[in-house]
């Protein structure tokens, strides 16, 4: 699916590769504002569905090396053009974030945003994420908030004000009308998975859009909602 989407997606990376500071999510809310990196001190990196390598990018600017994963030929390739067009190259591995090609503890920090985040089982991309962390290493990940997950439409509407569907043993979902399949738990699930894998909380840090924002273009949630309501979620966790 991802290949088939991936020139749909070079535009949006190529301006996110652009960004001189990180930027998070549908309303670019800005890192100085959002501190999703503010335990990152460089050393060997991981992205998890890195998709377009932006954040990659980024973080190999702030000091870190960093490895993007992603299962698309598709997106890799159009990762290998930007860091072609931006001059800054980072190995790029196509495999699947739920079963790494890569040793135990040889990694500082992982980091997904909307990539294995979304789009991997966590009962086995988080596990992977764990094996591959050194005691003491960091995992950031950003996707769409359990609040929204609740209260999005099946098909385009946005995100309602009422509950569309149970909290209880939210896992899988998959839509009417593309063949994806995401994954959502409840911060319930979260927590116990995050924790019997080594994980301790650090944050969970609730995304709200910046004063001022009119990114109103995502069509699965409206400005009027994402002000009351968190429409996504990071998770700052430290592996003990
Ligand atoms: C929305 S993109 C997020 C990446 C990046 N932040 C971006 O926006 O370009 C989701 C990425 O996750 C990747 N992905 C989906 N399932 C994956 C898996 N099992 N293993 C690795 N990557 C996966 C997709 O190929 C896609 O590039």
């Amino acid at each position: 699916m991802w290949d088939t989407w991936a020139p749909d997606w070079l535009a949006r990376g190529e301006l996110a590769w652009g960004k001189t500071e990180p930027c998070w999510g549908i309303h670019q809310i800005s890192e100085s504002e959002a501190q999703l990196l503010a335990s990152f001190a460089g050393g060997r990196v991981i992205e998890l569905g890195c998709g377009t390598g932006y954040v990659s990018a980024w973080l190999s600017r702030l000091g870190g090396s960093p490895i993007g994963v992603d299962n698309s030929l598709g997106q890799l390739s159009s990762a290998r053009q930007l860091q072609n067009l931006f001059g800054l190259h980072f190995p790029l591995v196509h495999a699947n974030a739920e079963q790494l090609p890569f040793a135990d503890n040889s990694f500082d920090f992982a980091i997904s945003e909307y990539g294995a985040a979304i789009w991997c089982d966590p009962y086995r991309w988080i596990p992977e994420a764990a094996r591959v962390l050194r005691s003491g290493g960091r995992l950031v990940f950003l996707g769409n908030s359990t609040q929204l997950m609740l209260s999005v439409s099946e098909g385009d509407g946005p995100a309602t004000t009422s509950l569309r569907r149970p909290l209880r043993d939210m896992h899988r979902m998959e839509w009417d009308d593309d063949p994806g399949v995401e994954f959502h738990l409840s911060h319930g699930d979260r927590i116990k998975l995050l924790r019997a894998n080594g994980f301790e909380i650090e944050d969970l840090v609730e995304l709200y859009p910046p004063a001022g924002s009119s990114n109103d273009h995502y069509g699965f949630v409206t400005m009027e909602w994402a002000k009351q309501w968190p429409a996504e979620e990071a998770w700052l966790v430290r592996r003990v």
